[in-house]
């Protein structure tokens, strides 16, 4: 329960998946390098929690998005990692409950969300696997 063993060899890309880590909700997603290139021209300074792509992925790794499937606003879960769900304004995830909207690199970029969405601690095991805890 502790951890989790995550297979990402099957997550084509542009393709996310959702499992879950500790009874929450878990979005493993496989960005395109058009969602990586979009993520790293923001001006990082003027985001409402200053993140860069680099900061929320793994050195050498940055096509891979782990985040905690949980709005930080109140606690709803995003849509975005589902196929066809809408992605929102930016590409990213789409919180419907109250309209907060989430970029490729899961950062918050429009409505009340106060944070970025959470990655959780993990590791690489290798090229595709990562444990999540
Ligand atoms: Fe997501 Fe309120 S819980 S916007």
């Amino acid at each position: 329960l502790a951890s989790i063993e995550l297979d990402l060899a099957s997550i084509e890309e542009g393709m996310a998946i959702k499992t879950s880590w500790r009874g929450k909700p878990v979005f493993a997603r496989h960005l395109t390098a058009a969602e990586i290139a979009t993520a790293n021209q923001v001006d990082v300074s003027g985001l409402r929690d200053p993140q860069s792509l680099a900061d929320r992925t793994k050195e050498g790794n940055a096509k891979w998005l782990i985040t905690l499937g949980v709005c930080t606003h109140l606690g709803c879960v995003p849509l975005g990692a589902g196929q066809g769900e809408s992605r929102g304004d930016f590409g990213g995830y789409f919180c419907p409950c109250h309209g907060s909207h989430y970029d490729t690199a899961g950062r918050i970029r429009k409505g009340p969300a106060p944070l970025n969405l959470e990655v959780p601690p993990y590791v690489f095991k290798s090229a595709t696997a990562v444990t999540i805890g």
